[in-house]
């Protein structure tokens, strides 16, 4: 096919509180050219006040997630360019993936298919993932002679022991779904038939929580990783307040009447009715 235009490199449907986000090149595996995080950026930038949007799926059209960075339009084509290309067009990916972890909304990946080298980095940034039995996880970056930068050699070291992340980025070897769940990569592998069902169910569940909650919660599990214990006892106590402001719904104190007044729940075992 011809060029895709850049406004077509991403899919978008929104149903039922879920903005369903697709890397639309199947045709490339999906790679990621400057086109797809330019339009990846403005996509998912205007999802995420939107209050019809409570979580966001990323995931790929076709038989890949992501084939990782394209080497012809990403790297050959902007090194041509010399720095200011390389920069401009790393600054245009990073930007995206900076975006999604720290996104407003709670946000899953849902890997249908091929997952390589750069695509590591929106690994990452989505708070859970899911994928298919038969997708492929791969740091590729060994096999065609570049060490696993743009964060990819972070991911491995956050997500898998240092043994499985260093064998992993030296050998270059793709890992299986169920590899990629016993590696720490994703949350769980499934089926295929059963990857999109099972990434509703839990979106669904987690549209019955407070928003406000959920977006505490994600920022505090990715910022205490890399604080102290004090510190992170300290960050915890000014979240929370900050989240007694932030929260308009006064959820907490909701969340507390109906298990101690209304006995209509027990917090232990599912969330407090947000429509009462
Ligand atoms: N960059 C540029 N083009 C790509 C990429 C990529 N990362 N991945 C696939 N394509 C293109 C192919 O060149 C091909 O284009 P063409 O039809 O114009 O020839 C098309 O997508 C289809 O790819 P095939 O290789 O024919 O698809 P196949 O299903 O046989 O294989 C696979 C899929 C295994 C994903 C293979 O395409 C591949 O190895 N891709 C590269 C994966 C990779 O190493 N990515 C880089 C990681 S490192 C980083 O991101 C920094």
């Amino acid at each position: 096919m011809s060029q895709r235009a850049e406004a077509d490199t991403v899919a978008v449907d929104v149903k039922d509180g879920i903005a369903w986000v697709k890397f639309n090149r199947p045709e490339k595996r999906n790679c990621m050219s400057p086109k797809l995080n330019r339009q990846m950026l403005r996509v998912i930038n205007e999802l995420e006040f939107r209050d019809e949007v409570g979580v966001l799926v990323l995931t790929g059209e076709g038989a890949a997630w992501s084939a990782g960075m394209d080497l012809k339009e990403y790297f050959r084509e902007t090194e041509a360019q010399g720095l200011k290309g390389v920069r401009h067009s790393q600054r245009e990916a990073y930007a995206w993936w900076e975006r999604l972890r720290w996104y407003q909304k709670v946000t899953i990946a849902m890997v249908n298919g091929w997952c390589f080298g750069g695509a590591y980095g929106p690994l990452f940034a989505c708070d859970l993932a899911f994928c298919s039995e038969d997708a492929q996880f791969g740091l590729s970056e060994i096999n065609w002679g570049i060490l696993p930068g743009g964060g990819a050699s972070k991911v491995a070291v956050e997500l898998m022991p240092m043994r499985k992340a260093m064998y992993h980025a030296l050998l270059g070897e793709t890992l299986t779904g169920k590899q990629a769940e016993a590696a720490g990569l994703v949350n769980e592998a499934l089926p295929a038939e059963r990857l999109e069902g099972r990434v509703t169910e839990v979106a669904q569940k987690l549209l019955k929580k407070n928003r406000e909650t959920l977006k505490a919660t994600k920022d505090a599990v990715r910022h205490v990783r890399e604080m102290t214990y004090d510190n992170a006892e300290d960050y915890l106590i000014r979240a929370q307040e900050a989240l007694n402001w932030h929260d308009r719904s006064d959820g907490r104190h909701h969340g507390m009447n109906q298990f101690l007044d209304d006995k209509t729940y027990k917090p232990g075992l599912s969330e407090y009715d947000k429509s009462k």
